[in-house]
């Protein structure tokens, strides 16, 4: 392999492209969307404002952030057809799956699929913004015989949400933790599935496929399918006095604990402080401390022995299970927030688009002549 050759296994390293939309910053645990501290956004903005900062660049004022959530609350109905084709998933299918399903018949459906036009995809995302959590929602409710219930066009982002899976709106504090959550994974640069989304897009294909695409990538427990990972870790654990033992256990046979690490942060990630916050008011309002205690003791011990320190996923799973979610429903709610970034990201790779296309190091058989069946 000369020089020209260096594999970066992982993309580790490399810089694809560039962006306007977020920045890591390993060195100072930061992240800025459009050069706003994420926990700052957090505290101080509702979901739907970060969506439009993300898609817009600049923060709305109020009256385009009315406009806005009028555009958006009047596009959360499915289809019939779309409930239709839901309640014929099979049952113990994977939320994921059945939102990567539901998402890709959006595409079907979608009025405007063939137009690629930069005015039409910023229409269909915020449709797909609009829908997909009336889609998540609707598949949790028949998984359950439940009534589906229709979204409510007078109820913020996340309050609709809770209404559409519950049938009621809790506290507002209950509320704000996960729209704090959803404005925490709303956006993270080059991840892997936003550069699978960048990735779709850069062929001219549309936001329902790049969507679709991002969705089956966010699914692994590499990714997005931490969160879920991460509750079912505290389940086996089930009690802060077994914890010790567990991750002392995990570490010797060198095995993964899910919820830490991160391949850019490599000191802490910025999110956690804030989700850690909101979960322990979780744990406070439901009054089931057992998990942030849990969660206190794997996070001692692996900056200890390990010193690698948790990313969002760490806080975000117990906070859900506190919210009420059952734990197929966590990732999800990721695709709900993250749609927002992988669209913003879909708009900026049109904008300036080259087809992305690396190169990969040969390392097969030298050419040969194909044998007869006989030399075989
Ligand atoms: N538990 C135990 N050890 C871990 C670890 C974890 N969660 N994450 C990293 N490590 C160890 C690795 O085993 C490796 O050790 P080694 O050098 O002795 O082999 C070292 O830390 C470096 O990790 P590496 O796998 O090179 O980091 P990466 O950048 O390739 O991977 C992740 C990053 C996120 C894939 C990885 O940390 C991980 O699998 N985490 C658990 C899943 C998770 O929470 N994903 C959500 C990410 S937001």
């Amino acid at each position: 392999m000369d020089e020209q050759q260096e594999v970066h296994k992982g993309l580790v390293g490399v810089y694809a492209d560039t962006t306007a939309i977020s920045k890591v910053m390993p060195e100072t645990n930061s992240l800025t969307y459009r050069g706003y501290a994420v926990q700052d956004l957090a505290e101080n903005c509702r979901f739907e404002e970060v969506v439009y900062l993300l898609w817009n660049g600049e923060l709305p004022n109020r009256r385009q952030l009315a406009a806005f959530e009028k555009e958006e609350r009047a596009e959360r109905r499915i289809t019939p057809r779309l409930r239709t084709v839901i309640s014929t998933f099979p049952r113990r299918g994977h939320p994921m799956d059945a939102i990567r399903t539901a998402v890709s018949f959006l595409g079907l459906e979608d009025p405007e699929t063939a137009d690629n036009s930069p005015e039409a995809t910023r229409r269909k995302a915020l449709r797909l913004l609009a829908k997909i959590p009336t889609a998540i929602a609707a598949h949790h409710r028949i998984g359950h015989r439940l009534r589906v219930l229709s979204p409510r066009a007078d109820r913020t982002f996340a309050e609709n949400f809770f209404h559409m899976c519950f049938g009621k709106v809790p506290a507002p504090e209950v509320v704000k933790a996960f729209d704090v959550s959803l404005i925490l994974y709303a956006e993270h640069s080059f991840n892997a599935s936003t550069f699978t989304a960048r990735t779709v897009a850069s062929t001219e294909a549309d936001i329902h496929a790049a969507v679709t695409a991002a969705i089956a990538a966010l699914k692994g427990p590499l990714h997005g399918g931490a969160n879920e990972a991460v509750m079912h870790m505290l389940q086996e654990i089930g009690s802060p006095e077994r914890a010790h033992g567990w991750i002392n256990d995990r570490l010797e046979h060198r095995a993964l604990v899910m919820g830490f690490g991160h391949r850019v942060y490599k000191s802490g990630d910025s999110r956690v402080p804030t989700m850690t916050k909101y979960a322990e008011k979780m744990a406070a309002v439901v009054g089931d401390t057992r998990w942030m205690e849990i969660s206190r003791i794997l996070a001692a011990e692996m900056l200890e022995q390990k010193n690698i320190h948790p990313n969002l996923d760490f806080p975000a799973g117990p906070a859900y299970h506190l919210m009420g979610f059952e734990i197929p429903m966590f990732t999800p709610i990721f695709v709900a927030a993250r749609l927002s970034g992988w669209a913003a990201h879909i708009f900026e790779q049109a904008a300036d688009n080259r087809l992305i296309r690396p190169l990969s190091v040969y390392t097969g058989a030298a050419q040969r002549p194909v044998p007869s069946m006989r030399e075989r």
